[in-house]
């Protein structure tokens, strides 16, 4: 595996890889969900990119860029192991040199759930990886449906701009009692990991009501409120019921919709889905 930390050097090493190449963009500190990724960009594609950015645009000045975990060496052998064939690890500077200042804006799907918790988030996620696409020019992307909303908005960005890059999506990989993995799993005492499985509980919940044929969606948003707020580390930042495509907040289910749920457990925030269908 080569790595390189220069947008020159993968430029040129990108020259050379033979077609299709899958990307997978992370922000690091890998885990089973990140090489699930992996995994399918190396059996869809001739060779396979991986990049590691923590990219601070994404982050609201109260968030945890500073802090969020990291440890590189770590994630390259794994990514070795999984033959990948370059892993892109640009610092900050290489990315937002000084004077940097052009961003992309996605409308109205990243006003809802994580955009309106998050302002700016989406625009940050949005520019770092229309540059990312700039760089690696990929023929395939892959991204996990955990981030469901980060989905819809490349997506969406990738649609309006006419980028050339299919836009893959990769099951949610979950701990053994239905935690969704992330990085900031990491940030949980063993007091907090327990009360995190409730975001899977309520979801859970909320697939038996619609399995029931519950389509109400103030039933299916009340079953997820009530099945949280029974745990006293959990606060909810929102849970919503909402159209998979547009991400409008839905009344009543016609059609299949996305369950979705950001909880902070002590002072880490989660988020989890799951699509009614
Ligand atoms: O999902 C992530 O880890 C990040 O949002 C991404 C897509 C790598 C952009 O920084």
């Amino acid at each position: 595996m080569e790595v390189f930390e220069t947008i020159a050097g993968m430029r040129n090493a990108r020259k050379r890889l033979s077609e299709p190449v899958g990307f997978v963009p992370t922000m690091g500190y890998l885990h089973e969900g990140h090489l699930a990724l992996v995994r399918k960009a190396r059996s869809d594609n001739n060779a396979v990119v991986v990049s590691i950015f923590v990219n601070p645009t994404q982050f609201d000045p109260s968030e945890d860029f500073q802090t969020y975990p990291r440890d590189i060496q770590r994630d390259l052998s794994l990514l070795e192991r999984e033959g990948v064939d370059i892993a892109f690890t640009p610092s900050v500077e290489e990315m937002y040199p000084e004077r940097f200042d052009t961003y992309i804006h996605v409308g109205g799907v990243t006003r809802r759930l994580e955009g309106a918790s998050r302002p700016g988030h989406f625009t940050g996620v949005a520019t770092v990886v229309a540059k990312l696409f700039g760089i690696v020019k990929p023929n395939r992307a892959y991204f996990g449906r955990k981030d469901a909303q980060q989905l819809v908005v490349i997506g969406k960005m990738v649609a309006d701009l006419n980028m050339d890059v299919e836009i893959v999506s990769v099951p949610t990989v979950r701990e053994p009692d239905g935690l969704a993995m992330s990085s900031r799993n990491v940030y949980l005492n063993s007091r907090e990991r327990e009360a995190a499985r409730v975001l899977w509980k309520a979801l859970q919940g909320a697939k038996r009501l619609w399995a029931q044929g519950e389509r109400r969606t103030a039933r299916l948003r009340e079953e997820m409120i009530q099945c949280i707020e029974e745990e006293p580390l959990a606060t909810i930042d929102y849970v919503s019921v909402a159209d998979p495509i547009t991400l409008d907040e839905l009344h009543q289910c016609r059609g299949p919709a996305l369950a979705s749920l950001a909880v902070r457990i002590g002072k880490t925030r989660l988020i989890d889905n799951l699509l009614l269908e």
